[in-house]
């Protein structure tokens, strides 16, 4: 038996500090401040600065709202895992039309980047690194370095240009070893809001194909950045369709659909051969009974009643041009406020990029990134007197 002057047995757990995001947010909404303006989180906001239920969300919720509550299958919501995977892909999709894709449902975009991780950890081994753009999304790291894989990360913005750095993104994908796993943000690049265009995007695929390198396409933006979910997924169709590359693709609809806390995401692994798809399909299933046993049902019947209903899908590409075009306003409207203001500095990179973040170039001091979702009409100009304010001592 163990007696009380023993050590505890978690004397050797560390203290892990809060992710810095969800502390400011707690630190947010503990503020008394009458003006204050949360321009941290990831979550879209409206013209009042309050969450959005999407219009064809509340009206999906009316149609499902008889529904059991049985377990769902251990893959997921089938119709959910066809429409999503159709989403993703596109309707004709030859990779689907050949039985060459293996999806299964999960949790949000988090959980499907971990298990499409966990699949290829698997298939190459702890040798096997992993790249991650620098700056991004300060998951990406914790994900694959918890499976067990070696990251790494490369340069992807130009602070000076305040652009996406091509020359140092082609140089580590020339650079790293063949068979190494590169992580692509799809659209609205988190945090630097900047993304390949078309013709870039083939240089890259070109160096993934002659590398042999593997791409794993983190898709939680899709449809935020242009308003169309068909033109922001640009890249995946490139990939597998023209290139007819293996590649793995995690969405998430929880920006696109307003269904954070829900946990709706898809982890799809496009192979060479339908025998594959399977295979792989399988050991999806082995994984999530381990790790999740049946996935939660009610968010991925929200999605699958949007994805199936014509008009309601119609009410959703309507929803998505609301939400990026008011991010896109407010855009422009913090660069007048700035320009008008005369704030020292270049803010032409706050309409250059794109989604719902804005790298603004301030010194980590200052401030890192904001989210111009957190923007609206009552806020963006006392926004823009706090960037000037914090600016101007610095330059004088
Ligand atoms: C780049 C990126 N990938 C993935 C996610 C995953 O989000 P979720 O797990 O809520 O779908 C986020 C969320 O902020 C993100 O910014």
């Amino acid at each position: 038996m163990k007696s009380a002057e023993q050590p505890s047995v978690f004397a050797s757990v560390v203290y892990t500090p809060p992710d810095v995001i969800f502390e400011l947010t707690k630190k947010y909404l503990t503020d008394p401040a009458e003006q204050k303006v949360n321009l941290g989180q990831g979550t879209y906001r409206d013209e009042n600065g309050s969450p959005w239920i999407l219009p064809c969300v509340r009206a999906a919720k009316e149609k499902i709202r008889d529904v059991n509550h049985e377990y769902l299958p251990i893959l997921g919501l089938t119709s959910f895992r066809t429409l999503a995977a159709e989403l993703v892909l596109g309707r004709e999709s030859t990779a689907l039309i050949e039985k060459r894709v293996a999806s299964c449902q999960a949790l949000s975009g988090t959980g499907a980047i971990h298990m499409a991780g966990k699949i290829l950890y698997n298939a190459l081994g702890s040798q096997t690194p992993v790249y991650i753009t620098n700056p991004t999304w300060s998951n990406h790291r914790q994900v694959f370095a918890s499976i067990g894989f070696l990251v790494r990360e490369y340069t992807y913005y130009s602070e000076t240009a305040g652009c996406l750095n091509m020359e140092t993104v082609t140089q580590a994908l020339n650079e790293a070893p063949p068979g190494s796993i590169f992580i692509f943000h799809v659209s609205a690049h988190n945090p630097t809001g900047c993304d390949p265009t078309q013709e870039q995007w083939k240089d890259i695929a070109t160096i993934v194909q002659d590398r042999g390198l593997f791409p794993i396409f983190d898709a939680a933006y899709l449809g935020m950045t242009s308003g169309v979910y068909d033109r922001d997924a640009y890249a995946i169709r490139y990939f597998v369709e023209e290139l007819r590359l293996e590649v793995a693709v995690c969405a998430s609809f929880a920006k696109n659909m307003g269904l954070y806390g829900e946990r709706v995401g898809l982890a799809s692994i496009i192979t060479r051969s339908p025998q594959e798809a399977t295979a792989v399909e399988s050991a999806f299933e082995q994984l999530m009974r381990a790790e999740v046993s049946n996935p939660p049902a009610f968010g991925a019947r929200v999605a699958a009643a949007v994805l199936e209903d014509g008009e309601l899908r119609a009410e959703w590409a309507r929803n998505l041009t609301k939400m990026s075009s008011r991010v896109e306003e407010m855009r422009w409207a913090l660069f007048d406020g700035l320009k008008k203001l005369e704030t020292p500095g270049s803010w032409d990179r706050i309409v250059k990029q794109g989604g719902m973040f804005c790298l603004l170039g301030l010194t980590p001091e200052q401030v890192v990134e904001i989210s111009i979702a957190g923007l609206n009409w009552g806020n963006v100009q006392y926004v823009a007197e706090c960037i000037d304010q914090t600016i101007r001592p610095h330059t004088l």
